[in-house]
């Protein structure tokens, strides 16, 4: 059910705010994590910036390996979000001990999660003031990918049809906003 998405409407998979996984890779090492704060910063080439704190081994990955993958999880795995945003991969392989499927992205080779709706590949843009005083990862997305039943034509499709697929939005403590109507805006 992948396909490809275009550079151009990369930014859209992220623009409305979903928890995202962001996955890593480096020298034999793999992990994932969960983070609530990302965003698109720029069109063209399309950039984006997510929260990556101190404590995480994820950070460790990225700096090493230069790279990270955004991968936008649904409701159908929303305990596996969680459950990977409470756990550290430092001492465990968590694809091992949580059975997560993964499979290699095209462009960077990164280890993208089975069962979610869309995956951003992007290159670490390094920015050492804004990582150590905010936490605050760049990356210049590379490839993009997004399930046809839910991502179509340069968007999402958000219906009654598909809503196992519907993107979570982190609202604390494991609790999930799960995406809901959308309704079409007129410019007056
Ligand atoms: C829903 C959710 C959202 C989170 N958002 C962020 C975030 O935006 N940035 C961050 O640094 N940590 C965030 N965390 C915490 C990390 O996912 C958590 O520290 C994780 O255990 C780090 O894993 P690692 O050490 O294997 O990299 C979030 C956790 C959850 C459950």
């Amino acid at each position: 059910m992948r396909q490809p998405v275009s550079l151009a409407h990369a930014c859209r998979l992220i623009n409305h705010g979903p928890t995202v996984l962001v996955s890593s890779a480096h020298e034999g090492r793999r992990n994932v994590m969960a983070a609530a704060w990302s965003m698109p910063v720029e069109f063209t080439p399309p950039r984006v910036a997510v929260v990556i704190d101190k404590s995480t081994f994820t950070r460790e990955l990225v700096l090493a390996g230069g790279r990270f993958a955004l991968n936008i999880p649904c409701r159908a795995i929303a305990d596996l979000t969680y459950t990977v945003g409470s756990t550290s991969g430092r001492d465990e392989d968590k694809f091992s001990r949580f059975a997560i499927g993964a499979f290699a992205g095209s462009a960077l080779a990164l280890p993208l999660i089975e069962g979610c709706v869309a995956w951003l590949e992007c290159r670490h843009i390094p920015e050492p003031h804004s990582e150590m005083a905010y936490d605050t990862f760049f990356g210049e997305v590379v490839a993009a990918q997004a399930d046809r039943r839910v991502f179509a034509g340069g968007r999402w499709a958000f219906d009654d049809g598909n809503a196992a697929l519907h993107t979570l939005h982190h609202l604390g403590g494991g609790h999930f906003g799960v995406i809901g109507d959308v309704v079409q805006g007129h410019a007056g």
